[in-house]
């Protein structure tokens, strides 16, 4: 057997060089190819969730229509409500964006009052003790037609305390101050503003001015005084804006 020669040596090094260059080649465009994979998956499934979450918020804003077609006097109360408490949860400093279950629980807050007879949830004089019972048990009633959907997390925890006080006189679980769910604390305001700036039957609509008035005296027995200064920073003009939105987005009969 001759002996290797040193052009030998380096013609085997150089060989094996190339060999190693060219499966690090054949790496990286693998690893190149699993990387654009990856991100390809990625663009789908965020596409996917998207999707799901526009289905999501079509149902529930169909299950609210359903429940408000019944009344003409509120007409896209609930879309204002979750128009105005979207505004207030951002500027208390609730995570909505990442909670699209606090907007479902606002539009769907009194989705129990599909137990309440129509007799009793339109009279225009005042109720009886057994009439105001049964309409105080919507959010019971809401909260049991909800329970099994799992997507509107703690979204049913605002239809259930949606009439819970601050100063704990409220129902239907009579909790108080931060015992309350803040979302729900959040929705009681923007519930009463768009009550008194709208006409009801048994009382005509006031104005923004006045509606505020009363919310800030509230603060500390009905509402929670943090969320009460987080809407008196905000002003009329927004409100007024957001309420001409509804309006104008919705369609005629
Ligand atoms: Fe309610």
């Amino acid at each position: 057997m001759s002996p290797i020669t040193g052009e030998e040596t380096v013609a085997s090094l150089r060989a094996a060089l190339e060999r190693t260059e060219r499966q690090a080649a054949a790496r990286q465009t693998q690893l190149e190819r699993y990387a654009a994979d990856l991100r390809e998956v990625f663009k789908q499934e965020r596409a996917r969730a998207q999707e799901l979450r526009r289905s999501y918020m079509a149902t529930v804003r169909a299950l609210s229509n359903a429940v408000e077609a019944r009344d003409a006097y509120t007409g896209k109360h609930a879309e204002r409500v979750a128009a105005y408490g979207m505004v207030l949860a951002q500027a208390t400093g609730l995570q909505v964006a990442d909670s699209p279950q606090i907007e479902f629980g606002f539009l769907l807050h009194d989705v129990g009052k599909v137990a309440v007879p129509d007799a009793i949830l339109f009279k225009s004089s005042s109720l009886t003790e057994e009439e105001y019972a049964l309409v105080r048990r919507h959010p019971v009633i809401g909260s049991e037609i909800l329970r099994d959907v799992d997507f509107l997390g703690e979204g049913k925890l605002v239809v259930r305390h949606h009439h819970e006080r601050w100063d704990g006189t409220g129902y239907p679980d009579g909790l108080r101050g931060e015992q309350i769910p803040l979302a729900a604390r959040v929705f009681a305001i923007a519930d009463t503003l768009d009550a008194l700036t709208t006409d009801r039957p048994y009382r005509k609509a006031i104005g923004w001015e006045e509606a505020r008035k009363i919310i800030c005296r509230a603060a500390g027995t009905q509402f929670d005084p943090a969320v009460v200064a987080a809407y008196d920073a905000i002003g009329d003009e927004t409100f007024a804006r957001l309420s001409d939105g509804v309006r104008s987005s919705s369609t005629p009969p």
